[in-house]
């Protein structure tokens, strides 16, 4: 087809044995949105790495542009008009925004050898304004940008190296509301001038309001391709996990218990002012709020990672002193946390050490460690979430992004904690899994336990919260129960306006 940019056929790939990627196909349109859809573990990063050159494939055709595609090294493909922006963004943090653009393509005083810092900074921001971005400074170092304005900073170093695809690997899942909409606005400027963009995301709405195909994949094969206006979330779902999902959050109204964990007045200098709420046995206490609103920073100080000014916590009517996280797990605490990479994952151990990290201790005894004991616990874990992997013995590092959160999940849960607090904990979890760890959460509140859980997703919010905290500017504005609580009522809050 003439205006096919990129042609997959039959790719296929294999570590040690286990296919990732069997015979699949993908046709991306030139000027399109192209989004890519499907289960953790279905191989979209491993297709896009193979397509970039970091991956050799067994066997497969891609063409690209009207030629076969070299994939033998990343900067051939760069140079045949490819970039990837990866799932975690990772620039080298003391270069400057300019020295990051034109790196590897450098500009230099013409009969001198030293290269022209002053040129390459003009044309930096003058390619950032171009893109409407000329807030972003072309001289300062890219350490001390956000991470939305990082990835602006990629993207325009993809347009430097004039590339006519670039490839987004879940762009979204660190950036706010906002800077979402000005991410696709710069898409959308981008795809007018004719580059194409693959787009990876487990959100739906996202890929309604961005994508013009879109194409699932299900255990590294091709399902389907679909235009965006013939098709709707349900089948998409559906063509995902392989079955119709009725519902989507199976919410059940337990018995609203005894105080668990009751905070009152926590501060701490800019950061937090006068938080108190109370968390009941039994109960899902959902935080709402927009991104740097405070909530992170209330969890961390409950938890002990940062300290409070002033401020009183009581676990089941016993005040406590949380000095560490220590302290905080030997109070019946649990957090897992929405920064998997910085937190807690080794990413260089068998997944069976990253999940029984917090527990050796219960399963010692007279004999030392009870490891068939320790199995059985960690593979009952695995199939709770059917978590991807080929086994307890494999590299959490080899697991794909989502089935890391959920190995974090299994470790915290066996720790058998009374009081869960979830961060974004279905952040890069695809439907069908999330579904499991609902469930999971339901199972535990029923067994008398309670939950907070921060969400941006506000469906999710809405569909598991028997109450919902919302927060702004270090304050919970409004505690909202279940029966009042709408997405515009949380957003007046969230957004400070009532
Ligand atoms: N370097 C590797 N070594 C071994 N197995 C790997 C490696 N990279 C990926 N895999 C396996 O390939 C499969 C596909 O993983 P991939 O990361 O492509 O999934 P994904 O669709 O991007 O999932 P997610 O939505 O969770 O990011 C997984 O089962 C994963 O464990
Ligand atoms: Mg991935």
């Amino acid at each position: 087809m003439e205006d096919t940019l990129l042609h997959i056929e039959n790719v296929s790939k294999s570590f040690s044995g286990v296919k990732a990627l069997d015979s699949m196909n993908l046709d991306v349109r030139r000027g399109s949105v192209h989004a890519l859809m499907g289960e953790n573990g279905a191989g979209k990063s491993t297709l896009m790495k193979i397509l970039t050159g970091l991956y050799t494939r067994d066997e497969g055709i891609i063409t690209f542009d009207g030629r076969e595609l070299d994939t033998a090294s990343i900067q051939l493909v760069i140079r045949q008009g490819i970039s990837m922006i990866y799932q975690e963004v990772n620039p080298i943090m003391n270069m400057t925004v300019a020295e990051n653009i034109f790196c590897g393509k450098e500009i230099c005083k013409v009969e001198r050898f030293w290269i022209d810092r002053k040129e390459m900074e003009r044309q930096a921001a003058e390619l950032l304004s171009s893109m409407g971005h000329e807030s972003i400074p072309s001289g300062c170092r890219i350490g001390t940008l956000s991470v939305a304005q990082m990835q602006i900073v990629e993207i325009a170093k993809a347009i430097s190296n004039r590339s006519k695809l670039i490839i987004m690997d879940e762009p979204t899942s660190a950036i706010t509301e906002k800077e979402v909409d000005q991410l696709f606005k710069t898409i959308r400027d981008l795809k007018q001038k004719g580059i194409t963009f693959i787009y990876i995301s487990h959100k739906m709405d996202e890929i309604f309001r961005i994508a013009d195909d879109v194409t699932v994949m299900r255990d590294g094969r091709y399902v389907g391709t679909r235009a965006i206006a013939e098709t709707t979330a349900d089948e998409l779902v559906s063509m995902m996990v392989g079955r119709a999902m009725s519902e989507y959050y199976p919410k059940e109204t337990v018995p609203i218990g005894a105080p668990m964990l009751e905070v009152e007045g926590l501060s701490s200098k800019n950061l937090l002012h006068d938080v108190s709420f109370t968390v009941h046995s039994g109960e899902i206490l959902g935080f709402a709020g927009l991104m740097g609103a405070g909530r992170t920073e209330i969890m961390e100080t409950l938890f002990g990672i940062r300290r409070a000014d002033s401020g009183v916590i009581r676990i089941g009517g016993r005040k406590v002193e949380i000095k560490d996280p220590q302290a905080a797990i030997a109070n019946g605490m649990a957090f897992l946390t929405e920064d998997r990479r910085k937190t807690g994952c080794f990413l260089d151990s068998p997944i069976y050490d990253n999940i029984m990290a917090l527990v050796w201790k219960k399963f010692v005894d007279i004999g030392g460690i009870r490891h068939s004991r320790c199995k059985k616990a960690a593979k009952d874990q695995i199939a709770l979430f059917s978590t991807k992997t080929t086994g307890l013995k494999q590299k959490m590092r080899e697991l794909s992004g989502g089935n890391q959160q959920k190995v974090l999940l299994s470790r915290w849960l066996l720790a058998e904690p009374e009081i869960l607090i979830l961060d974004e904990p279905t952040r890069g979890i695809d439907v069908g899994a999330k579904y499991d760890i609902y469930k999971e959460m339901i199972r535990l509140v029923k067994a008398g336990k309670c939950i907070i859980m921060i969400s941006s997703e506000m469906p999710e919010v809405l569909g598991m919260s028997d109450r919902i905290a919302v927060v702004h500017g270090g304050r919970i504005r409004t505690i909202l129960d279940r029966k009042c609580a709408d997405q515009e009522t949380i957003l007046r809050y969230a957004a400070g306006l009532e």
